[in-house]
């Protein structure tokens, strides 16, 4: 496996959607910052979404365009035209839909079925392409849903392949509950690159039952080469009860280097960026690579 994975570090919007203690845009812009300096290029940095639905992510349009004169790629969620045409006034380049495997959850997410949503998308999906916009696809709780429990494979595959017939040119495949295991995750992996080229999937899983690393490791084994991850592990969705947070960036790179794989993260960089805005949250972080090597400091 000694190629190379892209890391597309989803702190400062995955993470950050979650946190009670508000953060504020320029400490927003200031952790964005950190990230890039530690060698982590693609940077979600925010989302145009209902600012009733996650108040975090009030003043997103401040924090692309604080970041914009950064070398790296920066991504936004949107969820609907009105968002589109926010993230165009921001000057977005890169954009990202989110659907639902589950109709529970895009129901509590995104207040539509999932054929909704789809259709939702059709229009922001033409838009960017005549605006030479790239366009990411979510899928959330391809491996089980907080309001409907066991999800199946193919309904996953559905949503992936009519992601991909509409154009996004990455699909993320999300754990939101982090309630997957490995050999699931590969089956998964398996199915869905049976309808979209295994180049263009990318793994998004949340850490909360503690298997975000094995089965990434098991989505590599079939080829997955691109990895959402939340610096600290931080993250969680506020439309998924008991979800916590992404797979921590620094664990992620950790496991990578230590397969011979290069990430060109400078860890001693990514973990002043962690605790930093663990600082700033009141708590430490709950990567475990992060608080392992705190601790090896403190001796
Ligand atoms: P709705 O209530 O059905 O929308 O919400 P609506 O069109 O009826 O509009 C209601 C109000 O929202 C109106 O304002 C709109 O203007 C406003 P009002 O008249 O009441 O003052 N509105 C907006 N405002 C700002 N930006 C917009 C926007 N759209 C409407 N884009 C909607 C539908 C999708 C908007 C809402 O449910 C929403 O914003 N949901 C987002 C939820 C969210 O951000 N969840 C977290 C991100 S997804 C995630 O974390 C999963 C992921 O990490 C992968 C994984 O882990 O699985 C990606
Ligand atoms: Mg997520």
């Amino acid at each position: 496996m000694s190629d190379s994975v892209r890391i597309i570090e989803v702190g400062p919007r995955d993470g950050l959607q979650n946190e009670k203690t508000p953060i504020s845009v320029p400490d927003r812009i200031a952790f964005i910052e950190r990230l890039i300096g530690a060698g982590l290029p693609i940077v979600e940095v925010g989302a145009f979404v209902s600012p009733k639905a996650v108040p975090q992510m009030v003043g997103s349009a401040e924090v692309l365009r604080g970041v914009s004169h950064l070398p790296g790629e920066f991504h936004v969620l949107v969820p609907n035209e009105k968002g589109y045409e926010a993230s165009q006034a921001a000057g977005a380049r890169v954009i990202a839909v989110f659907a639902s495997a589950s109709e529970g959850f895009s129901r509590a997410n995104i207040n539509c079925s999932v054929a909704e949503s789809i259709e939702r998308f059709k229009p922001v999906l033409a838009r960017a392409k005549a605006d030479g916009i790239k366009v990411r696809g979510y899928i959330s709780c391809v491996l089980g849903c907080p309001f409907d429990g066991e999800v199946r494979p193919q309904a996953v595959v559905d949503v992936a392949r009519a992601l991909w017939d509409l154009g996004c040119y990455e699909i993320s495949l999300g754990d939101t509950i982090g309630v997957g295991t490995p050999l699931k995750a590969r089956d998964l992996m398996r199915a869905v690159a049976g309808e979209v080229p295994v180049q263009n999937l990318a793994m998004h899983f949340h850490d909360t039952y503690g298997q975000a690393l094995a089965n990434l490791y098991a989505g590599m084994g079939e080829g997955v080469r691109v990895i959402d991850s939340a610096a600290g592990g931080l993250g969680g969705c506020p439309y998924a009860p008991g979800a916590t947070g992404n797979v921590a960036t620094e664990d992620v790179v950790y496991m990578l280097e230590g397969m011979g794989i290069a990430t060109g993260v400078d860890m001693e960089k990514l973990l002043a960026a962690t605790n930093e805005v663990s600082r700033l949250l009141g708590r430490p972080p709950v990567s475990r690579v992060a608080s392992a090597l705190n601790a090896k400091k403190k001796r």
